[in-house]
């Protein structure tokens, strides 16, 4: 029997690590052990709720527009303690925030063993994503499993030196979890008040770099947008990062055809993906889940470490300036022909088998006596 301890701290961590977590759960040698630092709470609560996982530790350090030092600084010794307590065999984390590196830090601190689920995404400049991308560089020296999703993140594992066979090739744990809500579908209902009728845009923003001019040109964006068609209805789910909160109200507030509301539950969000007829978004996972489900997506950032989608054509790189986001936008309402060339038959992130591909690494090295 091993001691699995998978730690969880934003929302998109719970929503990657749940196949994961409920893989884990089910596997008869392995004692799995769920811990959320809460650098997120409502979001967070939100998608743990959704995927019924019930932390048996919570940090709970989230405090309202904490800066990246603050919560940098909370997590060591609340981590070290709880590593203390229960005595993991291997702890897992997802992807390349702050939780996730303080994890494997952690981990390295006392000598146990961590596994990176999503290893080996980059896009070699280290202050685009920030701070992400210097998270996931470190974390990678950190490690001693790489989950990694695709050949190219692979790559970039080799090429920094990391041992072939220390990484694993499994697929996106996201498009797992996109299997999990159409396996669960309970009929929810999207009404929010958005108008059927129209043509949806799906906008999601949060990214830190981003913050500033860029989020006032993403904004200034969707309001020309709104303002030149009348058969569009715009959604922007807001995340709750003050800094972002504060810009999207002021300047997108009370647009007749613009709907901002609050972060949907993932079954919500997900019909909302399916639904559009495009996508705009800075979000790692939306472009990641968009292509499996035959919606384009715009990326509104100047890189991306998810060059898979748009390698098979059904994402666009349109980075931030005002004009270039609208006039790509507007390309795809007006010629449904090329929005429809943007629809792809496969996802470039996975099978939806990762997790239990991750998981079969972990019980096989357990067997061997860890
Ligand atoms: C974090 C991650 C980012 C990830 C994103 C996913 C870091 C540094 N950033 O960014 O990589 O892409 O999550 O969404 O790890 N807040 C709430 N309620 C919530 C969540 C956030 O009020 O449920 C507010 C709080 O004021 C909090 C602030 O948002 O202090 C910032 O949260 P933080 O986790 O530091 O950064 P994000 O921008 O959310
Ligand atoms: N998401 C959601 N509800 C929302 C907005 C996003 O469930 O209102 C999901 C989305 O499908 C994706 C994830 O949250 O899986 C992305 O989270 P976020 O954009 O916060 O983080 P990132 O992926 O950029 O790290």
């Amino acid at each position: 029997m091993i001691k699995v301890l998978s730690i969880v701290g934003t929302r998109p961590e719970v929503i990657k690590m749940a196949p994961v977590i409920h893989q884990l759960h089910k596997e008869k040698q392995i004692k799995s052990f769920v811990a959320s630092t809460a650098q997120h709470r409502e979001i967070l609560d939100q998608m743990l709720a959704f995927f019924e996982i019930k932390p048996d530790f919570d940090l709970n350090i989230m405090e309202k527009n904490q800066s990246l030092p603050e919560l940098t600084a909370k997590l060591p010794i609340p981590l070290d303690n709880l590593l203390r307590e229960v005595k993991p065999d291997i702890v897992l984390a997802q992807g390349d925030t702050t939780t996730a590196f303080l994890v494997s830090l952690a981990c390295f601190y006392r000598k146990i063993p961590f596994g990176h689920v999503e290893a080996g995404l980059r896009t070699r400049d280290r202050f685009d994503p920030f701070p992400e991308e210097m998270n996931r560089t470190l974390i990678s020296q950190l490690a001693s499993f790489h989950f990694a999703p695709t050949q190219g993140a692979v790559d970039h594992l080799l090429s920094e030196g990391i041992k072939k066979d220390l990484i694993y090739l499994t697929g996106n744990t996201c498009i797992d979890a996109l299997g999990y809500v159409f396996a669960n579908e309970k009929g929810v209902k999207v009404d929010e008040g958005i108008d059927r009728s129209k043509k949806l845009i799906l906008v999601t923003t949060h990214r830190r770099e981003n913050w500033g001019d860029k989020l006032e040109q993403i904004c200034e964006a969707i309001k020309q947008l709104a303002d030149r068609n009348e058969g569009v209805q715009i959604v922007l789910p807001i995340h709750p990062n003050p800094n972002v909160r504060g810009t999207i109200l002021s300047k997108l507030g009370g647009h007749p055809r613009i709907l901002l509301v609050e972060p949907l539950s993932y079954e919500k969000f997900v019909i909302l993906m399916k639904r559009a007829y495009l996508i705009l978004s800075d979000s790692g996972g939306v472009q990641e889940e968009a292509p499996s489900l035959g919606t384009p997506v715009l990326i509104l950032r100047e890189t991306t470490e998810r060059p898979e989608a748009c390698e098979v054509g059904a994402a666009h790189l349109v980075g931030t300036k005002a004009g270039e986001i609208v006039a790509a936008a507007q390309e795809l309402l007006d010629d449904p022909r090329k929005r429809q060339a943007m629809v792809v038959k496969e996802s470039p992130f996975g099978d939806g088998r990762a997790a239990s591909r991750i998981v079969e690494v972990i019980r096989l090295w357990g067997a061997r006596g860890g």
